[in-house]
């Protein structure tokens, strides 16, 4: 930690809109008193934007305005002046074709929000699973300080006695009816089950492990990730956050400081110690390459290849958030990394110190739901980046939520050009399929969907579902949700609509899946892939205006993050010319 605080009182950015008596000074000031704010608090202070993601439409965020009050509060206790900024919330449930689609977008908007208007320090009141990467990527390109808040976890979900995950238990579900073991009205029954109070997923699904990632990156106060989002503990996180802010503005303390390259390893570790979600592997690719930090997929690899998971929460175990924050949560796991010599012990948070420091006294009160090593879930539990023939830029496979059986296998490839395709093919009774086959689906990377869908875990078809089998070999360049499992092979690189080799995919081709190896094979001739290569044409269609023409036209690889080519880097915080 090198971290030296910078000297105070000093002259903050939000003068240039409201220090002095200049015309413009006036204008950007009295305009802001029609809401009744009193003379003194344009003397200097730090101005605080709580840049939330609340919307009606993001249901996991639809109690950010209430948890905003309390981090106001704790601005103003701390001396600062807050103002709540809505931004661009992407929801997961509701956004179509995905909202991965807008989490670029969203990060643009918060990026220019922050810059362009009198804001000294950022509260990132986050939660739904696109919601904290894409404010943590614009924060990370102004590098204005900054702190993320999350809205916390829904409670547990029951029903008939079993609990019920976030999504988890929808795939499950589904699948169950298909199999002919539950049916439409018991599906039906089940559906209030699932959401039982305000919050994001209870799973460890995206929403809680980006959360996990915030916190472990050292980007969130200690302990924030798992508290229930209905816990009075989640208001006085939300207060202390509010009170921090003010602090690391006085000291100048900016996510460059913190998000370091033994961050981004602390974080990657983390993943693999929670059964985090893929989807973790994207956004830290690309939040790295907002600060220039260069992380790449086999970063991932290297340091989540021995990480055994230890955290016993859906979808990859039995429990949830509820129970992970009652066993003691984050700082527990972190912990347990720093014995075990895999935690960067020196890397800096938002508070200032060290995350050894944080950490270092946490307590395991369950030991089920956090398991000691010796009794882990998986002892490889990061994400297996897969290269290949099939793959030459990567894939990912999450091995604890993998059928171990299926981790090695050789399979004749079903293949699905594209996602209308797959749903037009697998309820067919006549698709020549069975448990050993390897689906393939083509065409849901991030320019083919566009956005690069969660359909990685395509559903199994009928017909081997009705036999008890639950899991196959599937391989796409699509993502999956974090509350999705199966023996699953995401992210292939190229992608099919830019070309590469899973867009030359036939049924009746072996394939070869071989994690421990990290190998994924198309057992073809090198002289007969380049000849189906250079026969190959774009199926997927190609916007002609508007953002989805932004987005096709300047998406990048998922081995890179899937971020804008021109938005990758820190931009600062630099207004350039006034308005006025
Ligand atoms: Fe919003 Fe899961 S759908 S957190």
């Amino acid at each position: 930690m090198s971290f030296k605080p910078a000297q105070w009182p000093r002259k903050l950015r939000s003068q240039a809109w409201y220090g002095g008596t200049s015309r413009d000074t006036i204008y950007h000031r009295g305009w802001l008193k029609n809401q009744g704010y009193p003379h003194d608090l344009f003397d200097g202070r730090p101005v605080i934007g709580i840049m939330n993601t609340w919307s009606d439409l993001t249901p996991c965020n639809g109690h950010l305005r209430e948890l905003a009050e309390k981090v106001k509060a704790g601005v103003w206790e701390a001396g600062g002046f807050p103002l709540e900024v809505p931004v661009f919330s992407a929801s997961e449930n509701t956004f179509r074709p995905t909202a991965m689609m807008y989490r670029n977008l969203a990060a643009m908007a918060v990026e220019e929000t922050m810059r362009g208007q009198p804001i000294d320090g950022a509260v990132l009141l986050v939660g739904c699973d696109k919601t904290t990467p894409s404010l943590l990527m614009g924060a990370a390109s102004t590098d204005i300080p900054s702190i993320v808040v999350t809205g916390g976890p829904m409670l547990n979900g029951w029903f008939r006695g079993e609990r019920v995950g976030s999504g988890t238990h929808l795939w499950k579900y589904s699948e169950a009816v298909k199999a002919g073991e539950m049916n439409q009205d018991e599906f039906l029954e089940a559906e209030q089950s699932m959401s039982r109070s305000t919050g994001s997923c209870n799973t460890m699904g995206t929403a809680s492990t980006m959360a996990s990632m915030a916190e472990a990156l050292g980007m969130a106060l200690s302990g924030n990730a798992a508290i229930p989002a209905v816990d009075s503990r989640r208001r006085v996180m939300a207060q202390l956050t509010g009170r921090r802010i003010v602090q690391m503005v006085k000291d100048d303390l900016k996510p460059s400081d913190i998000l370091t390259k033994d961050a981004f390893e602390n974080a990657i570790r983390t993943n693999g110690a929670i059964g985090g979600s893929t989807n973790a592997v994207v956004h830290l690719l690309a939040l790295a390459g907002r600060v220039g930090i260069d992380l790449s997929l086999d970063d991932w690899d290297r340091c989540g290849r021995d990480v055994p998971t230890i955290v016993n929460l859906m979808p990859s175990g039995e429990y949830l958030m509820e129970e992970f924050f009652y066993a003691g949560g984050l700082p527990v796991v972190l912990k347990m990394l720093g014995e075990g010599g895999k935690l960067n012990k020196d890397a800096l948070t938002v508070s200032g110190e060290t995350i050894w420091s944080e950490v270092s006294t946490a307590q395991n009160w369950n030991e089920d739901v956090i398991r000691p090593v010796e009794n882990a879930l998986t002892d490889q539990g990061g994400i297996a980046v897969l290269r290949g023939n099939l793959a030459p830029m990567g894939a990912v496979l999450k091995p604890s939520a993998a059928t171990p059986a299926l981790l090695k296998h050789r399979g004749r490839a079903v293949v699905f050009e594209d996602i209308d395709d797959y749903k037009a093919k697998i309820n067919d009774d006549q698709l020549d399929i069975d448990e050993t086959c390897v689906m393939v689906l083509k065409n849901c990377g991030p320019k083919g969907y566009p956005g690069m869908s969660e359909v990685g875990n395509m559903g199994l078809p009928p017909k081997v579902l009705k036999k008890g089998i639950t899991d196959m070999v599937r391989i796409s360049d699509a993502r999956m949700s974090g509350t999705a499992y199966g023996t699953v092979v995401l992210h292939t690189a190229p992608e099919a609509a830019a070309g590469g080799p899973l867009a030359i995919v036939r049924d009746g081709d072996m394939i070869e899946l071989d994690v421990e190896a990290r190998r994924i094979h198309l057992d073809i001739s090198d002289l007969e892939l380049t000849a189906r290569l250079a026969e190959w044409t774009p199926i997927h269609d190609i916007p002609e205006s508007g953002y989805a023409k932004m987005f096709h036209d300047h998406v990048e690889g998922a081995d890179t993050g899937a971020d804008f080519d021109f938005l990758k880097g820190c931009r600062g915080s630099a207004v350039g010319k006034d308005s006025h």
